[in-house]
């Protein structure tokens, strides 16, 4: 989690930075990133996985300085739209290490990705094939990987389950259909095939499904090579990793997961008589998520017969994962000593209009919460801002981030005239 200290109680400080005081300045609410914490998580998994390329998920959150961070860190970055392409590239992120995924990709994607020469495109659809070949053109060359679906159900919720047949992304494996089309990327004298790619899901906290990936992935990469003679240098395992979001809870043990991966895939390659593949991933909240934590200030609280609501001055514009996948956190009271009675079971909600805008639900909270306190939300740096909407026609939240006593402003709140410029009609 990001590097809390507690001098005093209730005055939690972040990269040296009291909270309280972050949200005096900046106002909220606010989403506070903790910079040691973000380089320190991508210091890991260069370290955990020395001989593969990380490459950091930019959907999970991306700014300029994230991309300038992640790329100092010496970590690839996995994109999936021109916006977070032209960001990552102005912010001068190499693109030869940014990898392009999207199952509908646009011309506006793929020109981009081809103008900015990015490293690597993942093929999703049989139809990207020709149409890559031609946005290529004859005399062209890019290096592309293609997504299979390996048939495996694994991920935190129904939503972020990638790895079954049923769902939109990649070719599955199943029934010749990946291998079916690789056959005609192979065709394609413009298109250099790299390796096979997958991604399973997300808050994925076994390591169990990757190694029964890396087998079944292998098992096609030892097909193509029977009809093809193909040997694919790269092996692309996705992202996925699951973090804890409350005390308690568990988060996908890294060093096991690069240890048992390491091995499942040696022990399969040499079985199969291929070399072993340079190894991918691609983690977005396990590098950002427990880095980031979400500032509120407490508008309203209403002892009903039912519950006792304390309702915030955000909510799923600016945090829509409880709605969209069931997921608890863990919000506290900061910035002064608690009263001493004893705590109360709290439902935590936002400003927005429909019932169904919970931020956390049946937490305990000081009895005494009242209307000015602060509320933290940790482990709030990943699928937060970078889902954020301006529903109701509010803005979204600033992004701050902390380090050595320092608070700076990365993102600034999105203000009623940025949202009003838009309106262009009468
Ligand atoms: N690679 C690919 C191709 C992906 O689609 C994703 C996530 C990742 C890597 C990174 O996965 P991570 O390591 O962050 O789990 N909005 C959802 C998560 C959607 C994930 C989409 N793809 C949430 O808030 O939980």
């Amino acid at each position: 989690p990001a590097t809390a200290t507690e001098p005093r109680p209730g005055d939690l400080r972040v990269g040296g930075v009291p909270l309280a005081e972050v949200a005096d300045r900046f106002g909220t609410p606010a989403y506070v990133l903790d910079e040691a914490e973000v380089r320190h998580r991508c210091r890991t998994y260069r370290d955990t996985f020395p001989d593969a390329d990380v490459l950091y998920a930019a959907k999970a959150f991306l700014c300029r300085a994230m991309a300038r961070w992640v790329d100092e860190e010496g970590l690839g970055l996995d994109v999936c739209s021109a916006g977070e392409l032209e960001l990552a590239v102005t912010t001068g992120f190499p693109p030869e290490r940014i990898v392009l995924h999207g199952n509908a990709k646009s011309p506006r994607d793929l020109d981009t990705a081809l103008r900015l020469g990015v490293g690597r495109i993942v093929i999703d659809s049989p139809a990207e094939i020709a149409r890559l070949a031609a946005a290529v053109g004859p005399d062209g060359h890019q290096k592309v990987m293609v997504r299979v679906v390996p048939g495996i159900s694994a991920g935190g919720h129904e939503k972020i389950r990638t790895g079954t047949d049923d769902q939109k992304f990649g070719l599955p494996i199943a029934d010749g259909y990946a291998q079916h089309a690789i056959a005609r990327i192979l065709d394609q004298p413009q298109l250099h095939l790299t390796g096979l790619h997958c991604h399973l899901g997300s808050q994925i906290t076994s390591v169990k499904p990757y190694l029964v990936a890396v087998r079944r992935l292998v098992g096609l990469m030892s097909r193509l090579y029977e009809q093809h003679g193909l040997v694919l240098p790269e092996l692309d395992l996705g992202g996925g990793h699951g973090i804890a979001y409350r005390p308690g809870e568990e988060a996908l043990d890294l060093t096991a997961l690069a240890r048992r991966v390491r091995a499942e895939l040696t022990e399969a390659c040499a079985a199969a008589g291929l070399p072993v593949p340079r190894l991918l991933v691609e983690p977005g909240r396990a590098v950002v998520g427990p880095a980031g934590i979400a500032l509120y200030r407490v508008l309203a609280v209403k002892h009903t017969p039912e519950k006792v609501f304390v309702a915030v001055d955000g909510g799923m514009s600016d945090n829509p994962r409880p709605a969209l996948y069931g997921v608890r956190y863990a919000p506290r009271l900061i910035g002064r000593r608690p009263g001493t009675a004893a705590p109360a079971r709290t439902t935590v909600v936002g400003r927005h209009c429909e019932a169904g805008d919970i931020l956390a639900a049946d937490v305990d909270l000081p009895a005494d919460t009242r209307p000015g306190d602060l509320l933290a939300v940790p482990v709030a740096g990943a699928y937060h801002l970078s889902m954020a909407s301006a529903y109701n026609l509010v803005g979204r939240p600033p992004l701050i981030a902390v380090r050595d006593g320092l608070a700076r402003l990365l993102v600034r709140r999105e203000s009623l005239a940025d949202i009003r410029s838009r309106d262009v009609g009468l």
